[in-house]
């Protein structure tokens, strides 16, 4: 496996960030970020053991870039590369995004007979643009590229899917996060798109097809034991939905933060914990939260084969992965591990001493008397 290059790299980023949530179909929200200046020193250790194995890829470290503005360009995807990245996932494309514009313009050309022309030559046009991205973030980078499609039903685009393989992608993720909000739904059917999707994409395709889920599921576990035998190689707890707010003064909805913080971290940590405990043979990556190489830690130990981060990098620049890498390989170094398969799922519900507080939902007795200590402090 490639190491890192080693040397100096001055990196100077303007960020614009655009993140279409499936959830959300017309909530669109857009991202300034500020301009900002670092150096992204990579010291020339040997990293081998930070190896690991993700959804049946061989990673040369366990920190992969997830979906999101930063892997939208090949370029983009290089630079990545070249700060450290494991892995790379790219901008998800998303089919709702495609439905959507596809219908405006129908909208716009309505009662003539050019509308399904012009539908068919948008959505082939946009298409067309993600191939020629899963093209060439293959043909720049040599860690793995997975395509990402956002998808909310097992539809015509499966055949999409094909031709992102064909394109030479190493992995396809499937983003199936929405909202299950229909009151006239029944129970599992949200749960049983998820498999339907998968297994329309599984007949389509023989790359590793990973999943990336909400975390508003009633059981994940079931749902991850379902899609194991439907072929998934791996799934991805949690993608971070799109979160709204009030401003109460204009008492209009707003955006709520857009980037995670450390907290958003211990929901994954409890479901990678639990799940890779009872259901084996699929690999686990934890995203949302990921904020350090403490965290990432945390995530292997908890059962995770790789994180999937984009806050942190948006947030630090692409000096965060160099660093956190860095955490671990000391981490390592500290506890006498020289793999991550040596210590990935030590803590997860496998051994009956973690289930207690992997399993814990209500406070009980670890906090009696924490209300009154804070409220006299
Ligand atoms: C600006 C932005 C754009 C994103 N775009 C996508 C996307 O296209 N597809 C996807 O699956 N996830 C997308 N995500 C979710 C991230 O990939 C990631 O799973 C989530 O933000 C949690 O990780 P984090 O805590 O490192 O941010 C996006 C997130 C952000 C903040």
């Amino acid at each position: 496996m490639d190491n890192p290059p080693c040397g100096m790299y001055a990196v100077r980023g303007n960020f614009f960030v655009a993140f279409g949530a499936c959830a959300a179909a017309d909530l669109h929200i857009k991202v300034i970020m500020t301009t900002f200046d670092f150096r992204n020193e990579h010291k020339c250790t040997d990293m081998s053991s930070l190896n690991t194995s993700f959804a049946g890829l061989e990673l040369k470290n366990p920190i992969v870039v997830s979906s999101s503005s930063l892997t939208d360009s090949a370029e983009g995807c290089l630079r990545l590369e070249r700060a450290g990245a494991g892995a790379v996932v790219l901008k998800s494309l998303f089919e709702e995004d495609i439905v959507r514009r596809t219908e405006s313009l129908t909208d716009e050309a309505a009662h003539t007979e050019s509308a399904d022309y012009l539908q068919g030559y948008l959505r082939g046009q946009m298409l067309g643009d993600y191939l020629k991205l899963v093209r060439e973030s293959k043909s720049l980078c040599k860690i793995p590229v997975i395509a990402s499609i956002c998808c909310c039903s097992a539809g015509e685009w499966t055949d999409f899917a094909r031709m992102i393989e064909q394109e030479g992608a190493d992995a396809l993720e499937l983003n199936v996060m929405s909202l299950a909000s229909d009151k006239t739904a029944a129970d599992g059917a949200f749960e049983q798109r998820h498999v339907d999707i998968l297994a329309a994409v599984k007949r389509s395709v023989s790359i590793p097809v990973i999943m990336k889920l909400g975390a508003n599921l009633s059981n994940p576990v079931s749902l991850i034991e379902r899609l194991r035998g439907y072929g998934a190689a791996a799934v991805v707890l949690f993608n971070r939905p799109y979160q709204t707010d009030i401003d109460i003064e204009k008492m209009e909805y707003v955006s709520g933060k857009v980037l995670s913080d450390e907290s958003d971290l211990s929901n994954s940590l409890r479901w990678t914990g639990i799940a890779s405990a009872a259901v084996k043979n699929i690999s686990y990556a934890i995203s949302g939260g990921v904020h350090s190489g403490e965290a990432v830690v945390k995530a292997l130990l908890a059962g995770a084969s790789a994180v999937e981060v984009c806050s942190a990098i948006y947030m630090a620049g692409d000096a965060w992965i160099s660093s956190a890498l860095e955490t671990v390989e000391k981490w390592q170094g500290r506890h006498g591990f020289d793999s991550v398969a040596g210590y990935r799922g030590r803590m997860n519900a496998a051994d009956a001493a973690h289930v207690d507080r992997l399993e814990r939902m209500q406070f009980l007795k670890y906090f009696e008397g924490f209300g009154n200590a804070h409220h006299h402090r």
